[in-house]
């Protein structure tokens, strides 16, 4: 007993430096380098300058919550293949999350300031759906993931096509973001009820919403 307390304190300790070294923006190493791309010289209008690093501000929030969801429910996962699944799409976020930062390094521009919140709000919820059992948590993933394939698709229709890089990262992500639904799918994930799904929209509408801005 008191060594699974040990056990989990010690998870805990190492998810808080996780919590420190991800909002520190300072984690810029991806395991796989940024998607090819064709260079153009093109020059984005203002308007569709704002607009970009705008939505790629809110994708950057979205790989924060992705990797903290899925930290949060490998901490409480019941079995070792659902553990190694959910930190294998972690560092697959990991890479999102860094690519996103180096496009709003290009941008020179910010990061959202409630990140730290938004983690652990998604921690929490990673974790909470995890307790309730794999099944549960593999649904929690399928929903997720259709959502952000869903937003990352309207980004690709109102990003300018010129701007090859941003469109090669968001085509990759919307890539692997489906194939960690597909995954979480074969895995025996539930389907949510509508009520639930409608709920997790309107979380991630309010999300964008000030994301977006701040
Ligand atoms: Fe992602
Ligand atoms: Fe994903």
């Amino acid at each position: 007993m008191r060594k699974n307390k040990a056990s989990l304190s010690s998870k805990l300790l190492t998810e808080f430096d996780r919590f420190l070294k991800i909002n520190s923006n300072l984690q810029t190493n991806s395991a796989n380098p940024l998607p090819n791309y064709v260079k153009t010289n093109y020059k984005l209008s203002a308007q569709e300058f704002t607009l970009t690093k705008g939505l790629m501000r809110i994708n950057h929030t979205g790989e924060i919550c992705a990797q903290a969801l899925y930290y949060g429910q490998a901490l409480f996962a019941k079995d070792r293949t659902t553990y190694k699944h959910l930190i294998q799409a972690a560092d697959e976020e990991h890479d999102h999350l860094c690519w996103c930062q180096e496009r709003l390094t290009d941008f020179e521009t910010y990061t959202s300031v409630f990140n730290p919140f938004w983690y652990a709000s998604s921690f929490v919820m990673g974790a909470t759906a995890a307790l309730l059992g794999d099944k549960i948590s593999y649904g929690f993933v399928i929903e997720i993931e259709k959502q952000v394939e869903n937003h990352l698709q309207e980004h690709i229709n109102q990003i300018p096509r010129q701007d090859t890089k941003t469109h090669a990262i968001l085509a990759q992500m919307k890539a692997d973001e489906i194939r960690h639904g597909q995954n979480a799918r074969d895995a025996g994930g539930v389907e949510f009820p509508k009520p639930i799904k409608s709920l997790m929209t309107a979380m991630s509408k309010v999300m964008k919403f000030i994301v977006y801005r701040l």
